[in-house]
């Protein structure tokens, strides 16, 4: 496979796309225009150019001045945020796909993509000319005063969630925390007075009052008080396998509800465990699972804030083929903007939701045209080309589980995760260092044990580029 990614001709791109959403309108003649066009084409261009000199691993600068005033600002960052950074990473805003020009001067290849945002890597040119385009409006566009990007965002999104489930409604948040708690929102006040949720050992929600309460993991809600609101299940075990999984989760939640009658509003879920550690199960147990749910009269939410277009179809309800029991999902990351999808039921009375911002007009563009990207460019499904990389990727690391320098694999589209020896948290930071030195950027998930986490930008990788960065994790190894 060569290239993912085939720039449309702006001629017919852009301007179909203004013209019909801004015919007849000074905006859409401005964008139309021949001198926007002209200075437009000029400036990818020049950004083109200069993205070529970001195509492969390079090391840090020698120059004394560029180490220095490197050395100088992370530094001063760091004592301004009160901490370390993870890494000593800090762009410089220049990168080509999976490529990143960091402060120091090198270039690495970014298989985290800001845990999870950049499918499409960065600089790409398509969203690049969604920026262009932006340029002729405001910065931010918010609820109270939406523009037409806003409009199509929300178009796209629910057309396409709607199509193998209820989710026809939607409203945009501000980051994937927020709108998990909007989508908290809108449940309990539908199941009102009902406000109990049920989530998963190991799950990650956000890091707000709620929803570091629903996140499993204590160490991130430490100093916090504890609302007794979450009530938490145990997700498919491989030992266990399907029927034993589900007898767990059904006797856990059976106990719960007849211990809390009236009280438990939802179960929120993650299809596709992220910071958990990349968990997933087979089709029946999320069956069973919603199915005894459903008998509770439970709201099944979907926090697909991870998992948005990175399983190889644009939503994991549609990977697992679950859309009929989802009421609620929230989407964010690859998206660029974040957003909660309902079923009209859910639809909340006025004043329970708002928000100054729905997102940055650059953001809502892009993200409508990473959507356009991703449902007209054979990116999904079996064959797309998600599943292809997905595919070279497992079959590299597999190799290595097979010649037992790695003990286990898991692989979804585009989540990768591998576990180097026993999974300790110091085997597997030693190895992320390594890495980072050699030029590839990952971080970990799980929780004892832990792994090494990727989030890899399929949305413009090579095959090639899948084995180069598989030669250097064997290297590190
Ligand atoms: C599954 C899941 N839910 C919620 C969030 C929170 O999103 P954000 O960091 O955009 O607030 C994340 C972020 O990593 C996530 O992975």
């Amino acid at each position: 496979m060569g290239g993912c990614y085939r720039l449309k001709p702006m001629e017919s791109a852009n301007i179909a796309e203004n013209s019909t959403g801004l015919r007849g309108l000074r905006a859409g003649d401005l964008l139309a225009s021949s001198r926007f066009q002209a200075a437009k084409k000029e400036l990818l261009a020049a950004i083109g150019d200069f993205q070529k000199k970001v195509s492969s691993v390079q090391p840090a600068s020698t120059e004394a001045s560029v180490q220095a005033r490197y050395k100088e600002v992370l530094d001063r960052f760091q004592t301004q945020r009160g901490r370390e950074l993870y890494f000593p990473y800090l762009t410089t805003g220049l990168g080509n796909g999976p490529f990143v020009e960091l402060y120091d001067g090198s270039v690495k290849f970014d298989m985290i993509s800001g845990i999870g945002f950049n499918l499409f890597g960065h600089a790409h040119p398509a969203l690049m000319e969604e920026t262009l385009d932006g340029l002729s409006s405001d910065i931010m566009q918010g609820n109270l005063q939406p523009g037409i990007e806003a409009t199509r965002l929300m178009d796209l999104l629910t057309q396409q969630a709607s199509k193998k489930s209820g989710l026809k409604t939607g409203w945009f948040s501000t980051c994937g925390t927020m709108a998990n708690e909007v989508a908290l929102k809108i449940i309990r006040q539908k199941h009102f007075p009902a406000s109990k949720i049920f989530a998963f050992k190991d799950c990650f929600a956000g890091r707000s009052t709620a929803m570091q309460e629903i996140t499993d993991n204590p160490k991130y809600r430490e100093g916090q008080p504890i609302f007794g609101e979450v009530h938490y299940l145990s997700f498919y075990s491989k030992e266990l396998g399907v029927k034993g999984s589900l007898d767990r989760v059904t006797a856990e939640m059976n106990s719960v509800c007849e211990r809390y009658p009236g009280k438990m509003a939802a179960v929120m879920i993650e299809l596709v465990q992220g910071e958990g550690g990349f968990n997933f199960a087979p089709r029946e147990w999320y069956v069973g699972l919603f199915e005894n749910a459903k008998k509770h009269g439970l709201a099944i939410w979907a926090d697909e804030i991870q998992t948005f277009a990175r399983t190889g179809e644009l939503f994991a309800f549609e990977k697992f083929d679950l859309g009929n029991y989802i009421d609620v999902a929230t989407v964010a990351k690859a998206l660029q903007a974040s957003a909660v999808l309902f079923r009209p039921e859910y639809n909340p009375r006025a004043g329970l939701i708002a928000g100054t911002f729905t997102g940055s007009i650059t953001a809502l563009r892009s993200g409508r045209r990473v959507l356009e990207m991703l449902t007209q460019d054979g990116y999904l499904g079996e064959n797309g080309k998600i599943q292809k990389l997905s595919r070279v990727f497992e079959s590299k690391l597999r190799s290595l589980q097979e010649r037992k320098k790695i003990s286990e694999v898991r692989v979804i589209g585009s989540m990768i995760a591998f576990q180097p020896g026993q999974g300790t948290m110091d085997q597997v930071k030693a190895l992320l260092f390594k890495l980072y030195e050699r030029g590839v950027v990952a971080f970990y998930c799980g929780h004892d044990p832990y792994l090494v986490r990727m989030l890899p930008p399929f949305g413009v990788m090579t095959e090639d580029q899948v084995h180069q960065v598989c030669s250097i994790v064997e290297e590190c190894l």
